[in-house]
């Protein structure tokens, strides 16, 4: 080893001991007789000292030489400090150094290789390697890191067995675009990578693995958001002989196991929220439960008083800022501005004042009388203070917007607190939903999901009706995980199909390996998946995913530091059958 400690764990107590230790210069500090490096690994900084009227002066000179970034390996004896920096655990020594190597010198770095930097996001990425030098950037990685010790060493414990799915596949039906590969030796033909394992881990339930987990990349090429990533990771599981309770209890365990070991933080047990509950009172299929401000429905208590706006609407929905009465004019007219932008798309926004002397005050007064807008307060259970926010139009589009702005209080009013963590189980979801694109009906979570059996005899009268065993992991707000009980029948797999759109053939085609599987002894079975860079980014509190992956894309899908994509060249095309010709393009 070129080292004898690292630059994080000498203290007082190793003084006098001859070390050797090798990193990176954080900074040169000069003061004519005396020189300090402050020299930089993963573990820390130690202080490097150089005294003219001690040291050989070649040393000396080479410590004048080290820039920046420079790698160095300094070996000397530890002694106290005068000056002691209780800041840093290595505070209380420093390295008086007799050798010094320049193991590489460095290029001044374009950004400071500081914790907090003078780098833009685009800069950083395009030095993603330098980036990661930065302590907040690698201390996301650690955390990553952690989680991913602690996921494996807690379902192994569990008797869970880790397996490797291929990456070269055919297409799996989770409702995003597929990267495809085209191969070389099967002229025209594809291979896609996985969307996620799913297929794979249901055969492998067929061959009687029992419980499967595996911690996996997958691919989707779909628009990216802060929590999307072209390339993601799963934690990716599987059980047979299991009922949905089960796989709730199992994960709902795993993930408060991990917040206490992880992180040392105790979350209690899991909130249950039925999909069409969470839909009505939160429009929302991930609703945010740090705070209340639930919807309420005034249909009954605002139609037909002569306001056409809520009249002709099929919904009238509120949410009640509480204490917010004292909003000036101006905080109101930005709400308004707010819920009319484009990407949310309300026409307008009503407010009702519930005055502190117990009048009340609305942007629509001309249509209703006081008693009208107290019937509205007791639908909220408002009290003299709040305020009243109301929405109208279709339902399913009026519930986003209102969900939008719920979440807008949420952040303006601090009740979205990323150190309380409030998870919930979102259930029985909708097995079908409609697409308004193609006319007709897709799978919710995906054609394998089980409907529920009471539910059945609407398939073929309101497929829009029938819950499926579908259920989503959501944490403040934020979809961590989903997963089903699966269909294990050939029959229902085929019914499934049907209803789904396919033809005998295609659903042969598609999927004729499982259906072929099934008959021949699968078991009952089922699973999730949790999204694992959204786990970390929760531990860690950050919206973004980006963070916590080591050499993430940007917004365009595009990796600035390889320069991933690039055009393939003409040899590499026709080789892969996808020109025809090298010198038809020259
Ligand atoms: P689903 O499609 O719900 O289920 O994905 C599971 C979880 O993966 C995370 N996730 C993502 N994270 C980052 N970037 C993305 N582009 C991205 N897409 C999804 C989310 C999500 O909850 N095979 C099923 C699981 C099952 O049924 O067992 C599946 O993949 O946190």
């Amino acid at each position: 080893m070129l080292r004898t400690h690292n630059c994080g764990e000498l203290r007082l107590a190793n003084a006098t001991e001859q070390v050797t230790l090798t990193g990176w210069v954080q900074r040169v500090r000069d003061k004519g007789g005396m020189v300090w490096i402050d020299l930089r690994d993963r573990y820390g900084i130690t202080q490097l000292m150089f005294d003219e009227s001690k040291s050989d002066p070649a040393v000396i000179a080479k410590a004048r030489e080290a820039g920046r970034e420079f790698v160095l390996q300094a070996s000397g004896e530890v002694i106290e400090r005068y000056a002691k920096n209780d800041k840093m655990p290595t505070g209380e020594i420093e390295i008086f150094v007799s050798n010094l190597t320049i193991l590489n010198p460095a290029k001044i770095p374009p950004f400071l290789i500081e914790d907090e930097t003078d780098g833009g996001d685009e800069l950083r990425m395009k030095y993603r390697y330098l980036d990661l030098r930065r302590n907040p950037v690698r201390e996301k990685l650690q955390l990553r890191h952690r989680m991913m010790q602690e996921v494996r060493r807690y379902l192994d414990g569990k008797e869970f067995m880790e397996v490797e799915t291929p990456m070269l596949i055919k297409s799996t039906p989770e409702g995003a675009r597929d990267f495809l590969v085209p191969s070389r030796v099967n002229k025209g033909e594809f291979y896609a990578l996985p969307q996620s394992p799913q297929t794979f881990k249901q055969l492998l339930m067929v061959s009687g693995f029992d419980r499967y987990f595996q911690i996996v990349k997958c691919f989707r090429d779909e628009d990216l958001r802060a929590d999307r990533q072209p390339e993601f990771t799963q934690i990716d599981c599987e059980m047979a002989f299991i009922e949905q309770e089960d796989i709730l209890n199992t994960f709902e365990e795993m993930v408060r196991h991990l917040f206490k070991e992880v992180r040392n933080t105790e979350v209690g047990g899991f909130e249950r929220m039925e999909y069409a509950d969470a839909m009505k009172l939160y429009g929302s299929d991930k609703p945010d439960i740090r705070f209340g401000m639930q919807f309420a429905e005034l249909n009954d208590v605002a139609q037909n008083k002569g306001f056409k706006v809520f009249d002709s609407a099929e919904l009238v929905v509120g949410i009640c800022a509480e204490g917010c009465a004292s909003y000036t004019r101006k905080q109101l007219d930005a709400l308004t501005d707010f819920v009319r932008q484009p990407q949310i798309g309300a026409k307008g926004l009503v407010w009702a004042k519930y005055n502190e002397d117990g009048t009340f005050k609305s942007a629509v007064d001309k249509f209703f009388t006081q008693e009208d807008l107290k019937a509205w307060a007791e639908k909220f259970g408002a009290k003299p203070g709040d305020l009243m926010l109301i929405l109208s139009g279709e339902t399913n589009a009026t519930r986003k917007q209102m969900n939008e702005l719920r979440l807008k209080l949420g952040n303006d009013l601090g009740l979205r607190d990323p150190n309380v963590f409030k998870p919930l189980w979102v259930l029985n979801f909708p097995l079908l939903e409609w697409d308004e694109e193609s006319q007709r009906f897709h799978a919710m979570h995906h054609p394998f999901t089980s409907p529920k059996i009471e539910d059945l005899p609407m398939l073929d009268t309101n497929p829009g009706a029938v819950r499926a065993n579908a259920y989503d992991m959501v944490i403040n707000g934020v979809e961590i995980g989903g997963g089903s009980i699966r269909i294990h029948d050939r029959e229902m797999q085929q019914l499934m199909f049907k209803h789904l759109g396919f033809t005998d053939e295609e659903a042969k085609e598609q999927f004729g390996f499982l259906m072929d599987a099934f008959e021949y002894g699968a078991p009952p079975h089922g699973g999730i998946a949790l999204g694992f860079d959204r786990l970390c980014s929760m531990f860690g509190g950050s919206e973004s995913i980006r963070d916590y992956i080591a050499f993430p894309k940007n917004n365009s899908a595009r990796d600035v530091m390889i320069d991933a994509p690039s055009p393939a060249s003409n040899e590499q095309l026709v080789d892969l059958s996808i020109k025809l010709d090298v010198k038809e393009e020259k």
